[in-house]
């Protein structure tokens, strides 16, 4: 194949549940995880060189070999032993960095779908989320997208009916200069509540299959009103980053949300709407407290896909 692009999409948790520590060090999770209409584009070009080229538009984003782009392509390189494969991969970057959007994770999934198809490597799906759990704890969700349970390590999916949710619309807000790094927030929350957390399988189970029963799914189902979001890293980072604090005051004044909350470890922060319209009025009655805040700001879509491949 000549040359390709993959749209990478970010997402949101619609619920974070921190149920215990595990014995491989990582946290037992129970999410719900959601794809919005945000996403980076990468443009790939095969070269036989055995190089992998990441170029970005971004100043800010490291592009060697602790990218996980370039980790994906030089995993899937290893299995499919051709390590002659080579690519020149662009990526711009329109999901922020360090946000708690996963912008990272499906980078990676998607150069693990582009490339697969770029060097016709022929891996099922299987194959590639098989990799992504390798690669990162999101990133098989970031491969399959939609409103899905994540359980395990966040790698465990469970796919829900899009329903309603294909017409929600977020207003998403994050702080230029604020970012948070995922392992300080689970340090920190394990610091904070080791003590209380839950222990054994049992005890997972029992949580994950309350997570099903949940009045928020069909909530989202239907596009009704919701029950107040869970994120259990949102008290954990809320304490330590002021604009977190202020980003939530100033949804929370919003006249018409169906929920505030924060993304996964922060910082970025979402009110939910029932359709787009609804999330740019509400973009447009914050605007002059926004600029003043300093905060960007993105209105958009919540979207049934993961990472796609685009002519
Ligand atoms: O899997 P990933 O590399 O995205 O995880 C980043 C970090 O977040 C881990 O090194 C760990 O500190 C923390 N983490 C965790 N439990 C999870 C997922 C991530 O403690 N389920």
């Amino acid at each position: 194949m000549a040359e390709l692009s993959v749209c990478s999409p970010a997402k949101i948790n619609l619920h974070l549940e921190v149920l215990g520590l595990r014995a491989d060090g990582f946290h037992e999770l129970a999410m719900v995880m959601q794809t919005i209409d945000l996403f980076d584009l990468l443009r790939l070009k095969p070269t036989a060189d055995g190089a992998i080229a990441l170029h970005c538009d971004h100043p800010d984003l490291p592009t060697d070999g602790s990218n996980l782009i370039t980790r994906a392509a030089e995993l899937l390189k290893a299995r499919a032993g051709l390590p002659e494969l080579g690519a020149e991969i662009a990526l711009r970057k329109r999901i922020p960095i360090g946000a708690g959007l996963a912008g990272g994770s499906s980078n990676g999934a998607a150069a693990l779908v582009g490339l697969n198809a770029l060097w016709g490597l022929g891996f099922s799906p299987e194959a590639l989320l098989g990799m992504a759990a390798e690669l990162g704890s999101d990133m098989p969700y970031c491969l399959a997208g939609g409103t899905q349970l994540c359980f395990g390590r966040g790698e465990s999916l469970e796919p829900l009916e899009p329903g309603a949710a294909d017409t929600l619309a977020v207003l998403l807000l994050k702080h230029p200069e604020a970012s948070v790094s995922t392992p300080w927030a689970y340090g920190r929350c394990r610091e904070l509540r080791g003590a209380h957390y839950l222990t054994g399988e049992p005890a997972f189970a029992e949580r994950r299959q309350a997570l099903r029963h949940n009045p928020l799914l069909p909530a989202l189902q239907r596009g009704a009103a919701l029950p107040p979001l869970r994120n259990d890293l949102q008290a954990v980072v809320e304490s330590e980053v002021a604009s977190v604090r202020e980003g939530l005051v100033l949804l929370r004044r919003l006249r018409t949300p169906l929920a505030v909350a924060m993304s996964g470890s922060g910082p970025s922060l979402f009110a939910l709407f029932p359709d787009l319209d609804a999330a740019f009025a509400a973009q447009v009655e914050l605007a002059t407290d926004l600029e003043a805040g300093g905060f960007q700001s993105w209105a958009c879509g919540l979207s049934p896909a993961g990472v796609m491949l685009v002519a």
